[in-house]
């Protein structure tokens, strides 16, 4: 009888719901959590259609607190990412976003706010997330709340910082730079510079290193921090500041100057990860895994290069490791240490989906206007898969929205991974972006070894691998020039319709490989809703929109 009141009890007992918030100054974002469980992540620059929106994410509130009919008052604790240069700006971040709150009732939130430190935040949303009851963590990012590069050891819900570098010891200061000197949104074209680095030699890597000396542990200092002495060493070397945004293959100078920020990067990423590994050695029990958090992270080379070089044999690392993770991080940092809560079991698995689902009543009222006829074939994964077969681009639109800047299979634009000309295709005709930019393979788990040279997983594409030479001509289209792929492999627990789709299309073609990439136009965000998906369709040439079980196909 006790046992079955106390049951009784529990189950009327309400969730303990923390919301986080995060990225104020980029990456604005919100998410739920329930009893330490994530029920919602959400990016602001999916409502607002602006990439890496900064602000009061209003909009991605909205939707969290739409994910449950919630309003403020069911909410126990708002718990806000932090961003401030100093320990005195958390005052700065509250104003900031009580300015932006119009709707909310601030003497009820403000009892109720939490700010945590950025790399707290950072660090929280990796390890806690994590399948790892101990792990190493690696925060790599630009900067925040004093610190830009942490080593971290995080055992059941304790952080221990082993190491901590200020604002000084900043690579995505470097590469803040670098994409300014090389033309490019600081900020914002990273990873065009990244993509360059495979076209040069590191010919300026004495620079880097005369910048921000690294001694043999990793440790390193940048000396020359002001931006004009920095400009002009490479002047003086003889490159001149590019000034041009958009150009299919930059001068090799230039291509050279990204390759040796690479290079920089890496170097001071594999010593600083095996010092991390010689900390946790310092104690009986070792961590079961990597964990990669900040922005600097979403360097899939430097990735591939520390699993495949460094100590640690498992690694996790999360799609939206950017400031696009720190609110929920900073929710799970108040649940695990500042409540004292227990982790969840290791075997809860993170899924990347979790954005808004819409439904098929909102796909019909975004197709309605737009006066387009449908089909609902029977075998819809076969008829995709022929057609992809046949050379069309598909857009893909299923369930909810994956978080992070990668197209993971539910908001993904697919093309045929043998294709010669498929690159040129998608890049001049459907995503406007600069040719030397590669795309990407959606690979089944089970077959990823049979064509990539890696093992484990890389679920949310954050790891570039090299293609097996042999293979490379079969999927030429997926493949980069220097034989690199950088691949997410899809299990079926995780995304059962994608990975039936490519398993579909390994029956007609013998290739168990997808191209993916992210179902956008340059310079916008992964589309969100229905609406956008046609708008998109619409104004590229995708030749077949899928939304769920409909099949939009444009006329020849
Ligand atoms: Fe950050």
């Amino acid at each position: 009888m006790k046992t079955w009141l106390s049951r009784f009890l529990r189950s009327t007992e309400k969730p303990y719901r923390i919301l986080g918030i995060g990225g104020v100054h980029h990456d604005a974002n919100a998410a739920l959590i329930e009893d330490g469980k994530v029920i919602a992540i959400r990016e602001e620059e999916r409502f607002t259609r602006v990439k890496k929106q900064s602000g009061y994410p209003a909009r991605a509130i909205a939707s969290c607190l739409r994910e449950r009919q919630l309003d403020l008052r069911d909410i126990d604790v708002i718990a806000v990412g932090s961003f401030s240069f100093s320990p005195g700006n958390f005052a700065g971040d509250l104003l900031h976003i009580m300015n932006n709150s119009k709707e909310l009732e601030i003497s009820k939130i403000r009892k109720k706010m939490i700010f945590v430190p950025h790399y707290f935040a950072h660090i929280a949303s990796a390890a806690f997330l994590s399948p790892f009851t101990r792990s190493s963590v690696f925060f790599v990012e630009g900067g925040g709340d004093y610190l830009a590069t942490v080593l971290a050891i995080v055992n059941e819900t304790d952080i221990e910082l082993c190491k901590v570098f200020r604002l000084r010891s900043s690579l995505g200061y470097l590469w803040l730079l670098i994409c300014e000197y090389l033309g490019y949104r600081p900020n914002f074209d990273e990873g065009k510079v990244m993509a360059l680095a495979s076209y040069g030699e590191p010919k300026y890597l004495h620079l880097f290193q005369k910048i921000s000396p690294v001694d043999n542990e990793g440790n390193f200092e940048i000396v020359v921090y002001d931006k004009n002495e920095i400009f002009r060493l490479f002047n003086e070397a003889g490159l001149s500041q590019r000034r041009k945004e958009f150009e299919d293959y930059p001068a090799k100078p230039y291509c050279d100057l990204a390759a040796s920020l690479q290079k920089y990067t890496e170097l001071v990423a594999i010593r600083l990860v095996r010092q991390l590994y010689q900390f946790d050695q310092r104690y009986g029990r070792r961590s079961e895994g990597l964990c990669i958090t900040g922005g600097v992270g979403l360097n899939s080379v430097m990735n591939g290069m520390i699993l495949s070089e460094g100590p640690y044999k498992k690694s996790f690392m999360l799609p939206m490791m950017g400031d696009n993770g720190t609110g929920v991080g900073a929710a799970l940092f108040v649940y695990h240490c500042v409540l004292g809560r227990e982790r969840l079991s290791p075997l809860v698995r993170f899924s990347p989906y979790s954005g808004e689902l819409y439904n098929e009543n909102k796909i019909n009222e975004a197709i309605l206007p737009n006066n387009v006829s449908y089909t609902m074939p029977k075998n819809l994964l076969d008829r995709i898969t022929e057609l992809i077969s046949e050379g069309k681009i598909v857009g893909w639109f299923q369930g909810r929205s994956e978080c992070g800047p990668r197209a993971l299979g539910n908001r993904s634009i697919l093309a045929d991974s043998r294709a010669p000309d498929m690159k040129e295709r998608l890049n001049v005709k459907v995503k406007h972006r600069e040719m030397y930019r590669p795309f990407a393979p959606s690979v089944i788990v089970e077959k990823a070894q049979d064509f990539f040279e890696m093992d484990g997983e890389v679920p949310f594409m954050l790891r570039v691998v090299r293609v097996l030479e042999e293979k490379r001509k079969l999927i030429p289209a997926v493949t980069h020039f220097d034989g690199t792929a950088r691949i997410q492999t899809v299990r079926r627990e995780d995304n059962p319709v994608f990975y039936d789709l490519i398993v579909s299309f390994e029956k007609i073609t013998g290739i168990p490989i997808l191209l993916n990439t992210s179902f956008n136009v340059a310079g916008e965000p992964i589309v969100e809703t229905p609406e956008d998906a046609l708008k998109c369709f619409k104004a590229t040439d995708i030749d077949v929109l899928v939304l769920g079980t409909k099949m939009i196909q444009k006329k020849m």
